[in-house]
């Protein structure tokens, strides 16, 4: 290999540029991280638009007007329901396999029955809208395994609840309060695009042999997974309940650095001094940790914060205050990882489709590092 590939090497692609996208945009920025999706700042977006019309600007590009929108809403709830065969895989999938993997097999099987199966991969409005049928029935499909892996009736979904709402209305039977609806809207918001983070990567190599959008995000799901990236959330929330109380924070992060533990829910590749989608989602933990009476998750939350912030200088990330929003709306903590997918279903979907309208086959290199040239002494000879 020439010298120039050598110095080309960056593990980890750290600091490449492999694709350039309309989609999204991260950078740090006076000390602070900038997420914007196609060209909108994310604290314009959360708490002010909802998941609808984010999925709706991620893939078609702008911000949607009323009728757009009402269309566009009319479709998602018109693609809720999931089909029978994929209802009978969900009751028969063994209770042991986790919800990701349901959630990989359920992608798969939702593809077979798309009506627009046998499209080309380049057909890129048939792409859009099975994207769009993608998100309205992977909600659906992560809420019945719940129901179904709790032992509980399953909840057919409400026409007139919103997609959030619905979601929520489908695991735990109940109608969020108004407040429950707006933050969980925002987290799905939040967690619904961020460039070209691995899971994103995995559908973008995928689909970049001209194979398909449900290949890509069935890619994505199994990248996702990883404790690394969205798996972090609910390692999250197992840390902080084996803290239990804030006066056990300090003593705990003490134990965790001193065994070289990663702390779930903090750093990240690209932002190093704040992930801004933390940042607008703590005063949503706040006020509901008071609205269902569980203040004491934020003190030990803030107290491993600035544990970790003073003794490693890394800041949270948007898994670490998830954890805890999803725990005050009554999820269970094993589908956390799910959920991330179902809101990323919208980003990792416009990637797909963008690889696909300007399409380069994704295929790097190795540098060999194993040893060289020898023969072969087969055994016996
Ligand atoms: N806890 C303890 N130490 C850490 C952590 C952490 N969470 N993150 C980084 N470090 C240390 C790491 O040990 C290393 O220290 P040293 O230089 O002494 O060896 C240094 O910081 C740099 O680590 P790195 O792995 O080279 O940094 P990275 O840019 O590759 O890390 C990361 C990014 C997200 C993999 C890492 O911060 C991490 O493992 N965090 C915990 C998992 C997590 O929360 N993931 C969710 C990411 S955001 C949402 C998503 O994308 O899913």
């Amino acid at each position: 290999m020439s010298e120039a590939s050598v110095e080309q090497y960056h593990p980890g692609l750290e600091g490449v540029i492999a694709v350039q996208t309309a989609i999204s945009n991260i950078e740090e920025r006076e000390g602070s991280g900038i997420l914007e999706y196609r060209g909108y700042r994310i604290e314009d977006l959360a708490g002010h638009v909802s998941y609808e019309e984010t999925a709706f600007l991620l893939l078609h590009g702008d911000l949607p007007d009323a009728n757009q929108l009402r269309e566009f809403d009319a479709r998602l709830r018109g693609w809720r329901e999931i089909p029978e065969p994929l209802v009978d895989l969900l009751k028969t999938i063994p209770p042991h396999v986790s919800p990701m993997d349901v959630l990989r097999t359920a992608v798969s099987v939702l593809s077979h029955f798309d009506p627009e199966l046998g499209q080309p991969a380049s057909d890129h409005a048939a792409n859009v809208r099975k994207a769009e049928r993608m998100i309205a029935q992977m909600a659906t499909a992560i809420a019945l395994r719940e129901r179904l892996s709790a032992g509980l009736p399953p909840v057919a979904a409400d026409a007139e609840l919103d997609h959030a709402a619905n979601f929520l209305f489908m695991v735990t039977g109940k109608v969020p309060s108004a407040r429950m609806h707006q933050a969980f809207d925002a987290s799905l918001v939040l967690y619904a695009e961020h460039e070209l983070n691995a899971s994103t990567f995995s559908a973008r190599v995928t689909v970049s042999t001209l194979s398909d959008v449900a290949s890509g995000i069935v890619a994505a799901i199994g990248a996702l997974k990883g404790p690394l990236h969205g798996g972090a959330s609910e390692e999250a929330w197992s840390a902080l309940e084996s803290v239990g109380s804030p006066e056990s924070a300090g003593r705990w992060i003490d134990l965790a650095l001193a065994r070289q533990q990663r702390i779930m829910g903090f750093g990240h590749r690209v932002y190093k001094q704040a992930d801004p989608r933390a940042t607008i989602l703590k005063p949503y933990c706040q006020e509901l940790s008071r609205e269902v009476q569980e203040e004491r998750w934020e003190d030990i939350a803030a107290t491993i914060e600035q544990a970790v912030v003073a003794r490693k200088k890394l800041p949270p990330n948007v898994d670490w205050p998830t954890a805890r929003l999803y725990h005050y709306l009554g999820l269970p903590v094993r589908i956390y990882t799910p959920i991330f997918a179902m809101a990323r279903v919208a980003g990792w979907a416009a990637h797909c489709i963008e690889q696909l309208d300007h399409n380069r086959l994704m295929r790097p290199r190795g540098r060999y590092i194993g040893p060289p040239r020898r023969h072969v002494r087969a055994a016996g000879r």
